[in-house]
């Protein structure tokens, strides 16, 4: 194992240091409700061009910028539709990104070039003891995509994350142990710039609990999706996966508990409801990539709510490497 210090007691004063070493340009990496976050301070270009070159991602995929607390927003747009205000009063600390026309302070190197900048509150006492401590010592936010290589599987756990980039990190960077994360799939991305809200990104923030909010309709324009997520090949393990048909002897096999382990068949998860489902389901696929299976078929879950954004990880997934 090479970079990348291991904290496993997230003590007050570990966040501190924590901290520190955000303001001082290396990265952390932190858990949050939805995966973990490999983390730089937001207003660093040359801290965030090492998030880059640590994913192995292309420089015009905009970053998401986390803040604590959902007046700091203000920093980072002037120019925020009330419905985008009602929603952040509604979800947030939790699993939703606002997409807001950017201020002058989200430069080019965080929004990929484009005039809007993705904002979030996360979940999580951890997530959030950062944000905070980062906060008082003059942090304007973090900027942070999932902690995994690009195109990969996100990471769910500390150990998923040293696993994934310790060989790319530097003995400077951090990564937090927070325990699982307790929602398993990426916030709901929602585009504030225009009329009425459109979700770019399903996540458990769902269609029907924006609607309820804003009391708006949603709209649905696949063209304009500029998500790195939403490319074809993503959130992907080796193995080859496949929905929803009959698993061979070999094979690994997540589904519903409902659902039986054919013989010679791998069970790699076993959730008993959809929530469950989006919280191993990263696990479970990382899973074969260690048992080196070959193939590892899926019965997705039906229906909405959450299981909406399992089906859009999984499909993706699908498409391969
Ligand atoms: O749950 C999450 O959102 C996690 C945790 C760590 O917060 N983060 C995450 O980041 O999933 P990432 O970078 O893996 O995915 C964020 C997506 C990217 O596909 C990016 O293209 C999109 O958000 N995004 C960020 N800023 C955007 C913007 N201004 N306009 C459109 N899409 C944007
Ligand atoms: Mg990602």
């Amino acid at each position: 194992m090479s970079g990348g210090q291991f904290v496993s007691n997230c003590t007050a004063d570990a966040m501190a240091r924590a901290a520190e070493v955000l303001a001082a340009g290396a990265l952390v990496a932190f858990p949050t409700e939805t995966v973990y976050g490999l983390g730089a301070d937001a207003t660093n270009a040359d801290a965030v061009s090492r998030i880059y070159a640590v994913k192995g991602r292309p420089a015009d995929h905009p970053l998401i910028v986390h803040l604590a607390d959902m007046q700091d927003i203000a920093d980072w747009s002037d120019d925020i539709p009330d419905y985008a205000i009602a929603l952040a009063r509604s979800f947030w600390p939790g699993p939703m990104t606002l997409i807001l026309k950017r201020s002058s302070l989200a430069k080019d190197f965080i929004t990929g070039g484009q005039d809007t900048v993705g904002l979030r509150v996360p979940n999580h006492v951890i997530a959030l003891a950062l944000l905070n401590e980062f906060k008082k010592i003059g942090g304007k936010g973090v900027a942070a995509p999932s902690a995994n290589r690009f195109g990969h599987v996100s990471p769910t756990t500390a150990d998923a994350v040293s696993k994934e980039l310790s060989e790319y990190l530097s003995s400077g960077d951090l990564i937090l142990d927070g325990g699982a994360s307790l929602v398993g799939v990426e916030s709901t991305i929602i585009d504030c710039t225009t009329e009425s809200p459109k979700i770019l990104r399903p996540g458990a923030i769902t269609e029907e609990m924006i609607k309820e909010v804003t009391k708006l309709n949603l709209s649905y324009d696949a063209t304009e999706i500029r998500v790195s997520g939403a490319l074809e090949n993503h959130y992907s393990p080796l193995a080859q996966v496949l929905l929803d048909i009959e698993p061979q002897p070999g094979d690994g096999f997540i589904a519903l508990s409902r659902y039986e382990t054919p013989e010679g068949v791998h069970r790699l998860a076993s959730p008993k409801t959809d929530e469950e489902f989006a919280r191993q389901m990263y696990t479970a696929l990382r899973s074969a990539d260690t048992q080196k299976l070959i193939r590892v078929i899926v019965k997705q879950p039906e229906g909405t709510g959450i299981s909406i954004a399992i089906r859009d990880r999984l499909q993706r997934a699908s498409r391969g490497r």
